[in-house]
């Protein structure tokens, strides 16, 4: 089934990458495994008093995962209410509830100033029009981009998730992860 929705999702991209910068094509639902999750959550370097905001949170998994595992605070957005409610069913069915907060709506539109920790598995239109609220936040404060980068902004790091050694026929694919640290000069690559 996940490797059906990473298909789907690599065909979309193919197609619309071209116009992806231009135009506002759907983001679906797809979520992240969490093999994914749990490096996005490392590489993002989590210390207490952190807090996440995950753009287009689909089941609430980053957010709840750093709940449980890291004791943040964290707010998901999802333009689908029904995602939206499930993250929150999510959420209280792993006791975190007091941490997490979900809302529907436009990421775009969203006050995103008190983040520490922002993360993406967003087209890269989304991730390109993000950008201005992603440079303003606190110094120190880190994104991690889940297989979309962001045009015209080299990232701190980049790294290339490996498959979980139990379960590494179910994921051909190594998604890719771009890290920003904001007032961090990138490395030389
Ligand atoms: C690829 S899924 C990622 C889900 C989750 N972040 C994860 O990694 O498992 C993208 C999500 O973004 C949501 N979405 C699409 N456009 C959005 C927008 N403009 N604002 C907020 N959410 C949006 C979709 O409903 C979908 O749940």
């Amino acid at each position: 089934m996940h490797t059906r929705f990473r298909a789907a999702i690599a065909l979309s991209v193919l197609i619309l990458t071209p116009l992806a910068a231009r135009s506002q094509d759907t983001i679906p639902y797809v979520p992240s495994p969490m093999h994914a999750v749990h490096r996005m959550l490392e590489v993002a370097e989590i210390q207490k008093g952190d807090i996440l905001y995950d753009m287009g949170s689909g089941d609430g998994r980053i957010v709840i995962e750093a709940a449980k595992k890291y004791g943040i605070r964290g707010v998901g957005i999802d333009l689908n209410a029904e995602l939206v409610a499930k993250a929150r069913e999510n959420a209280a069915n792993e006791g975190v509830s007091h941490l997490v907060e979900f809302r529907a709506q436009d990421g775009l539109t969203v006050d995103i100033s008190e983040a520490t920790v922002v993360t993406l598995y967003m087209f890269k239109w989304f991730n390109n029009a993000l950008r201005p609220k992603l440079q303003k936040l606190k110094t120190g404060s880190r994104i991690v981009a889940h297989d979309f980068d962001i045009d015209d902004w080299k990232p701190t790091r980049v790294e290339h998730v490996s498959p979980p050694k139990d379960d590494p026929a179910d994921y051909a694919e190594s998604p890719t992860l771009y890290i920003w640290k904001i007032g961090e000069t990138p490395a030389a690559q």
